[in-house]
């Protein structure tokens, strides 16, 4: 979403006259583009000032992205404006701008922004604001124009992005919206991210597995695989409801690669209750996992909750997870030695190529920087817990 954000940002000014530098020192203005969905990005926003303060005498900087009220007087004393995202691009209506899209192969699609949630330990709600979703038919008409030219992939994006309703029709939902899009092409892998394990209905499930362009891939954030936390957490489900939803998944869908995001080390998480969370790691087997270390986050309900959980506790169980994990996402890349997957190459260095598959597995392999933005065929040699290594390829 925030990559999202930026290049909306940088549409925005282009549209203002300015035109980007090749080099930040050669920069004479400077946007930073924030997330404070855990301190350490915050932290991280901290230290880049400093070296902002190194650049020549006036050039113009700007904080924007997602701010914390208390946090906003003390970065003006780095940057010349401190500005939410949606004050930063008040002129226009912020869903509506035309992205400058980063590249010509994966296009982000924001289609809602904010989020009615309200987890206890999350900031999103604070930050963006109550839960916006964009038109459908404007959603449609822009996803069109990326078909048009050409584009590999497309993310449609929400902090919950199941939640959607279109707003000039009630009918239109998460899953019609994705069956609209998936109607548009012949030939375009669809992605999709955040869904809410909530709001996954039948219908969703029934649409993804029927589709010739959603890809199998899913993040699916459990949080936790403890019923108390998750109460303590705000998120309206239960373990078993969880499984139930994972199992029903891989009935409909049995390629699905499931991910997850978890936290570690919630207010008065006990041992005992940790453990109910490696048992669903064990149980469940995720290819992928975000495991955060709980940050208490100013202006939730959760900051009124004991963070009593030392750092080095919370260090320990995110690598107890970080183990199984290396275990599961082995077995499951193993199955993919000796295919022959497309792959859509996003990135090079120092002659290796990183890319993507349809089911979001990482793969690398040899080849040079031309072919970024390339969908290639190559031939899984090895697996690793971060991903498969290829050989060969030719471009589809
Ligand atoms: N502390 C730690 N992790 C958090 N996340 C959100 N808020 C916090 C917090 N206060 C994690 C959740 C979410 C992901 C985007 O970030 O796991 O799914
Ligand atoms: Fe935050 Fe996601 Fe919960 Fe919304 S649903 S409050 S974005 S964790």
């Amino acid at each position: 979403m925030n990559h999202s954000d930026s290049e909306r940002i940088s549409s925005s000014l282009e549209k203002q006259g300015y035109k980007p530098a090749s080099k930040i020192d050669e920069a004479g203005l400077i946007v930073v583009n924030m997330c404070s969905i855990r301190q350490s990005a915050v932290d991280r926003v901290y230290g880049l000032a400093f070296n902002l303060k190194k650049l020549k005498p006036g050039v113009k900087t700007i904080l924007t992205g997602c701010i914390l009220n208390k946090d906003k007087n003390k970065f003006l004393k780095n940057f010349n404006f401190v500005l939410d995202i949606n004050d930063f691009l008040k002129t226009e209506n912020y869903l509506r701008i035309r992205p400058k899209y980063s590249n010509n192969f994966s296009a982000l699609v924001p289609i809602s922004d904010g989020c009615n949630n309200f987890c206890s330990y999350c900031v999103v709600p604070f930050t963006r604001g109550p839960l916006v979703c964009r038109d459908h038919e404007e959603i449609l008409k822009e996803i069109e124009n990326i078909i048009k030219k050409g584009f590999k992939e497309i993310w449609l994006l929400g902090q919950n992005v199941n939640d959607y309703v279109s707003p000039s029709d009630a009918n239109i939902n998460f899953a019609k919206l994705l069956k609209l899009t998936d109607d548009l092409s012949e030939n375009i892998w669809i992605r999709f991210t955040s869904p809410h394990p909530q709001y996954f209905s039948n219908e969703l499930i029934e649409v993804i597995a029927r589709s010739k362009n959603i890809t199998p891939y899913l993040n699916l954030p459990v949080q936790s695989g403890d019923d108390k936390i998750l109460k303590k957490m705000k998120r309206p489900y239960s373990v078993s409801d969880y499984k139930r939803l994972v199992k029903k998944i891989r009935n409909k869908i049995p390629s699905i690669v499931l991910s997850t995001d978890v936290i570690v080390g919630f207010p008065g998480e006990t041992k005992q209750e940790f453990q109910n969370t490696v048992k669903l790691f064990e149980e469940i087997k995720f290819d992928m996992a975000y495991i955060s270390k709980y940050s208490p986050r100013s202006g939730t309900s959760a900051e009124k909750m004991q963070d009593n959980v030392s750092q080095e506790e919370k260090d320990k169980r995110r690598e107890i997870l970080t183990e199984i994990l290396r275990k599961t996402a082995l077995a499951s890349n193993k199955k993919y030695i000796g295919k022959i997957i497309d792959v859509l190459i996003m990135k090079h260095k120092e002659g290796v190529l990183m890319g993507k598959s349809r089911d979001y597995k990482t793969v690398k392999f040899q080849g040079t920087e031309n072919q970024i933005g390339k969908l290639v065929k190559v031939e899984i040699i090895d697996a690793l817990s971060w991903g498969l290594k290829g050989k060969s390829s030719t471009e589809k």
